[in-house]
């Protein structure tokens, strides 16, 4: 196994896309800029997506122009069509992401399109972000199961990440969207892709509805997986996953990963300072463990 892990940060936006309050551009910024200052490399900046579907992040294209960029950290957006990709270059976005589903219904509820309609549509994303050098991200939905469908066999994951990976994504991100997956199921959904598409290419991305998110984690690690997105505080929850909750914390991640003697470049009290103050503005408790026990009085020496 290696020992240093990527983090992809995607708190910005897989965290907030489904906050009913309004948050303001100016503390969509801070935090962004305090996960990069945190030692985060990738942050996940917003959604160049319809507003009518994702209200939260209609004012991506402010929160881009605002983000003070730090030197060497990538800011991805996710774009699902043309018309976003557009806006997330003239916002100067230098990496988009494109996301399909395993699932047909959740397909169609996330992005009102079939799974052969929805690559189609991103196949001139992956054109156009090629003939401008802006690195492709690939996300793959309901990988280890469906708020709609239930179990998803393992050979339409391998199909969709397979034709995104030809499309040219750098990596492919494969996400328990519902946090239903068990680390045996997450071990050999990776083992299948991984026949397909390089190990390396491959990211984890684990929300944590039932718990399971950091074992998940693990047994991807020991697939040779080296790239994990985690949201800071756990913040979260798909619009079209209902009853999911947030991706797993980055908090957490961060701290098993450097007690298991792996490097990630990233300042776990830095990232527990922003966690209490995105969950102070947010109004609620931190969903992180790591971040709960740290700010608990008698143990935060630990
Ligand atoms: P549609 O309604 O079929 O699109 O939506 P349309 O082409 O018919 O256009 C309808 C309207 O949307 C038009 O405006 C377009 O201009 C506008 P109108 O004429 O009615 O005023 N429009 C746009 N506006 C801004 N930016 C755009 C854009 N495209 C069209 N890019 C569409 C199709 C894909 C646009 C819509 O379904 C959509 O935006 N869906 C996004 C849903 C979403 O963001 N979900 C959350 C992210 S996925 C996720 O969280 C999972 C992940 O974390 C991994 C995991 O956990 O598994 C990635
Ligand atoms: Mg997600």
């Amino acid at each position: 196994m290696t020992n240093h892990i990527n983090i992809v940060e995607v708190g910005p936006r897989d965290g907030l896309q489904n906050e009913q309050q309004a948050i303001d551009v100016a503390t969509k910024v801070a935090l962004i800029e305090q996960l990069a200052d945190a030692g985060l490399k990738t942050v996940e900046a917003g959604a160049f997506v319809s507003p009518k579907w994702v209200p939260q992040m209609a004012a991506s294209n402010e929160v881009l122009a605002r983000v003070k960029r730090k030197e060497g950290v990538s800011y991805p957006v996710l774009t699902p069509n043309l018309k976003g990709y557009e806006g997330a270059r003239a916002g100067g976005a230098d990496t988009v992401a494109i996301f399909a589903a395993a699932s047909e219904s959740f397909s169609a509820k996330n992005i009102n399109a079939s799974i052969q309609e929805s690559l189609a549509r991103f196949q001139p994303v992956a054109e156009a972000a090629k003939a401008d050098g802006v690195r492709l991200r690939g996300y793959v939905s309901c990988v280890l199961g469906c708020p709609y469908e239930g179990i998803i066999p393992v050979k339409d994951v391998v199909r969709v990440a397979s034709a995104l990976y030809e499309m040219g994504c750098y990596e492919i991100s494969l996400g328990d969207t519902v946090g239903v997956g068990t680390p045996s199921q997450a071990r050999d959904m990776i083992r299948a892709v991984a026949g397909e598409i390089p190990v390396a290419a491959l990211a984890g991305h684990f929300h944590d509805t039932y718990g399971q998110a950091l074992a998940n984690i693990y047994a991807a690690l020991e697939e040779s997986v080296t790239t994990f997105d985690s949201s800071v505080s756990g913040l979260g929850g798909c619009p079209y996953a209902p009853g999911a909750s947030g991706n797993v914390a980055t908090e957490d991640v961060v701290y098993m990963l450097h007690g298991s003697g792996f490097k990630t470049g990233a300042d776990l009290d830095a990232l527990v300072r922003t966690s209490v103050w995105i969950s102070e503005k947010l109004g609620r408790r931190p969903a992180s463990k790591v971040t709960r026990a740290k700010t608990a009085a008698t143990i935060q020496k630990m």
